[in-house]
């Protein structure tokens, strides 16, 4: 079994790369993968610079000429759900585009024609998720993601994307990895930790809590590896 783990920033992916200590390095596209293994399965690692087309490039990778069989994705994401605090998990249950817009044609926001509004991650990982969540005794919150390519620091902008998508948290590449795992078959989950609460503030919440929130995503990830 060959197990992809993706990150945006560098920042999201060193805990790993330090877990795992052990590693190739493989350079394609203008990007680093590394390679390692862990009780018996083959693993690729990259980060894939922010934005969708970045993270669409890096999961089209990973699968396509690195062979991932599932794809685990770990990182941060601004809060929209107000009961979500800095630090908190969420694992995505769908994602969708929130600055897809071709709304001028008569479609709703984050549609476009063959394609869906939500991309659905997979079930079996998210039980999976929930069940590392029960025997640490962390809460894990299951919720819908929206992604584009804008940091949101705005309340206004927060509110309409949380509304206009029901989303719990905001990111900038669950959805276009999505649509790329989906499109290819390949089951796969998003998980998140909490930076910031995607307002004013945020700009400073971010920087502060980058590094911490992403550990924590990213511990939790290999917890999950240990029950694959
Ligand atoms: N990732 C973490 N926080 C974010 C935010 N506020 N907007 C977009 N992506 C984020």
């Amino acid at each position: 079994m060959k197990i992809a783990i993706m990150g945006a920033m560098v920042e999201e992916i060193t805990p790993l790369l330090e877990f795992f200590e052990k590693y190739k390095t493989i350079e394609f596209a203008k990007n680093s993968y590394y390679t390692t293994s862990y009780k018996g399965m083959d693993l690729v690692i990259a980060y894939s610079k922010i934005g969708k087309v970045n993270a669409s490039l890096t999961a089209s990778t990973l699968i396509e000429k690195f062979g991932a069989q599932k794809l685990l994705f770990s990182g941060v994401a601004g809060a929209l759900n107000p009961s979500l605090k800095v630090g908190d998990l969420l694992v995505a249950t769908k994602l969708a585009q929130h600055d897809l817009d071709i709304t001028a044609f008569g479609h709703p926001h984050g549609y476009v024609p063959e394609g869906s509004v939500y991309v659905e991650t997979d079930k079996a990982l998210t039980v999976l998720a929930q069940k590392v969540a029960s025997a640490q005794n962390i809460k894990l919150l299951e919720g819908i993601i929206a992604t584009g390519d804008q940091f949101i620091c705005d309340g206004v902008k927060k509110e309409w994307i949380h509304s206009t998508f029901n989303a719990d948290a905001t990111e900038m590449e669950g959805a276009s990895v999505a649509v790329v795992c989906d499109a290819l078959n390949v089951p796969f989950c998003v998980l998140r930790a909490i930076s910031d609460a995607a307002d004013m503030d945020a700009g400073f919440s971010f920087d502060e809590f980058l590094v911490s929130s992403a550990k924590e995503s990213a511990q939790f990830i290999i917890a999950m590896l240990d029950e694959l």
